[in-house]
């Protein structure tokens, strides 16, 4: 559909503004239609694999209930019962799984791995988040920003938090494609990588966008439309990381005082999130470290501006949406 059949999902750099804008087209359409009970089942009779090396509960929910209502069967393959890595490698791997599958998911570690499998497979890849993207959850904010403020075009979000990780740097791409002004709040060792920040800078100039970095949370929230954040240790980061991120990281934590800085902005997150202490971890952080919540706090997390559950939501109808334009021819 629309020119991306056959074509893998692995960074919004490898798609154009007007082909983000079809995909969000696309899943608000597909959106209607399940909400109005309208079948679609664009993908009849294809297979798919899901192969996660790092947990997830959106993501894999998501392409499980998106492939059952376009009527595929998705295979999912757990962090540890496959091969893959540690017995076979991911080229053997990807040429095995495109033998059988016409569409292959991937969660994991470098982005390498993901395009590695995609140069492989012959069949489509979706980057369902490595260590640098998370593409699907862009759309899926992207989606939720254009259903709450009408359009993503002249937009500010600020993204508040380890900018160099890739909620950060996904974000950072996104807005740049669709004419947002990104700002990046945190100290600097946080910003995202440089030589991103000059790709972005391309595409911004392009689209009209604007990105600017700063560590001044005070500055960073003038007229914004949108502060976004995620946790300050992401999958696959060693746990000893937690008390540096803590004291580096907690002036960036989306607190009602910031909040009431920006009157007009909505709050976002990718989701999970510690916001509170019905969580293992976050009840460690708090015997540690005294915390309540840590990225945001949990008044912001419930407040009527927060539309994280929305987010949420939109990573179904989006994903929708990439198989169904990769899958099929028209
Ligand atoms: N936002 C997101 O990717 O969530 P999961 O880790 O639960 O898939
Ligand atoms: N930065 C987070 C995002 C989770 C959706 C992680 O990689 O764990």
């Amino acid at each position: 559909m629309y020119g991306m059949y056959g074509r893998s999902f692995l960074t919004l750099l490898d798609y154009s503004p007007d082909e983000i804008r079809a995909l969000l087209d696309l899943a608000a359409d597909l959106k209607a239609k399940k909400k109005n009970r309208l079948p679609h089942r664009l993908c009849e009779g294809k297979n798919i694999a899901l192969v996660f090396e790092k947990t997830s509960t959106r993501t894999r929910c998501a392409f499980e209930v998106a492939a059952a209502d376009l009527s595929m069967h998705p295979t999912y393959l757990d962090p540890k019962s496959s091969q893959m890595g540690k017995k076979e490698s991911i080229a053997d791997t990807a040429r095995v799984l495109g033998r059988m599958y016409d569409g292959i998911e991937y969660r994991g570690f470098g982005q390498q791995i993901v395009e590695a499998l995609a140069r492989y497979a012959g069949v489509p890849v979706w980057n369902g988040l490595t260590n640098e993207f998370h593409p699907t959850q862009i759309l899926a904010d992207m989606l939720t920003i254009r259903e709450h403020l009408g359009s993503c075009a002249g937009k500010k979000l600020v993204y508040f938090g380890d900018a160099r990780y890739n909620m950060g740097n996904s974000l950072m791409v996104g807005c740049a494609k669709l004419g947002m002004h990104f700002t990046a709040c945190a100290p600097k060792e946080y910003f995202p990588d440089a030589a991103l920040i000059e790709k972005c800078r391309a595409i911004a100039a392009e689209t009209g966008a604007t990105l600017t970095f700063e560590t001044d949370p005070e500055k960073a929230v003038a007229d914004a439309d949108i502060f976004y954040t995620d946790v300050w240790v992401s999958m696959g980061e060693p746990a000893e990381v937690w008390e540096e991120r803590i004291h580096a990281l907690l002036p960036y934590q989306v607190n009602e005082k910031l909040m009431d800085l920006a009157p007009r902005a909505l709050f976002m997150h990718c989701l999970p999130s510690f916001h509170d202490l019905g969580t293992e971890i976050g009840r460690e952080m708090h015997e540690r470290f005294g915390l309540t919540a840590m990225e945001v706090t949990d008044g912001v997390f419930e407040s009527d501006r927060s539309i994280v559950f929305d987010e949420a939501e939109n990573r179904m109808h989006t994903i929708k949406a990439v198989m169904a334009a990769t899958l099929c021819e028209d």
